[in-house]
């Protein structure tokens, strides 16, 4: 579904600042896959989303795919038709200027299956409802009300279900959790893994939160210095504590220092 080949993304090439963030990553996503990642600040996990999402234009050579249609050619919002994204900023994803309905319709309309004119019918309107309800927030009686006026929590998870309601062949969350107080944050994760698997969407979710990392999805992947340093799935990954994932990080950052010293040297 989703394969990246010899990925490589240089900010400042070429300058005194030049900046080496994507390593020759090699990741092949199988349909209905839920991938997680982890990995430390600067390691590359955004800029992998934003080089898939069109963002960022990666280094020559690079390959990306997905149902086998090479998109690097694509720009990014032609990209957005099919993919996804909820970013950990609230205020992203959704316009605080429109109703929670006006964004909703906005978000089918991406939809390139379902032909849709803006307007909202009364059967358009039982949809939103619907679908609203699943999300437990209250939103379904709140159809006309400003998104501005939502709290972060309200606000995400709706982006969320805006996400998914075009039905992208890929979604792609980004600490989506983070800006979220503890309980919050449970129930978006949960809604996500909810939503995710209902709709059998091919997912990667970065995260910080080691224990969400192995609970959610069937896969994770931890990134450091732009490469993969880590790819578990299956037995080996349900075998795997947060403790395993956190000594797997002091390792490479050991390596780090042991090479930093022997630069000193
Ligand atoms: N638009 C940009 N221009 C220049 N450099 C950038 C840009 N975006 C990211 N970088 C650099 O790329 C590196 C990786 O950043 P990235 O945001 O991908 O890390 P991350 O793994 O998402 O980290 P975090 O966990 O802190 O979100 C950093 O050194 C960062 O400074
Ligand atoms: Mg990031």
């Amino acid at each position: 579904m989703l394969k990246i080949i010899h990925l490589s993304k240089v900010f400042f090439k070429g300058s005194i600042n030049e900046n080496v963030v994507l390593r020759d990553i090699n990741l092949y996503v199988p349909r209905s896959d839920f991938v997680t990642i982890v990995g430390s600040n600067g390691a590359g996990k955004t800029t992998l989303l934003n080089v898939i999402s069109g963002v960022f234009t990666p280094e020559r050579g690079s390959k990306i795919e997905i149902d086998g249609q090479d998109v690097l050619n694509l720009p990014e919002y032609k990209r957005a038709r099919f993919i996804g994204r909820v970013f950990q900023n609230p205020l992203e994803g959704t316009s605080a200027s429109l109703t929670i309905e006006e964004n909703l319709a906005i978000a089918i309309l991406k939809n390139k299956k379902r032909k849709l004119r803006l307007a909202i019918t009364h059967k358009r309107r039982e949809e939103f409802r619907s679908k609203l309800r699943i999300l437990g927030l209250g939103l379904e009686n709140r159809l006309q009300e400003r998104v501005g006026s939502l709290s972060g929590g309200q606000r995400q998870a709706l982006t969320i279900l805006m996400a998914t309601l075009a039905e992208p062949e890929l979604l792609l969350l980004d600490e989506h959790t983070a800006s979220l107080d503890p309980k919050t944050a449970q129930k978006i994760i949960r809604l996500t893994e909810e939503i995710v698997v209902r709709n059998r969407l091919t997912t990667l979710m970065v995260t910080h939160n080691m224990e969400e990392a192995l609970k959610f999805g069937n896969r994770t992947i931890m990134m450091h210095e732009g490469r993969i340093i880590l790819d578990v799935s299956g037995k080996e990954r349900t075998k795997m504590s947060v403790n395993d994932l956190l000594d797997k990080f002091s390792e490479v950052k050991k390596e780090k220092l042991v090479e930093d010293e022997m630069l000193l040297i």
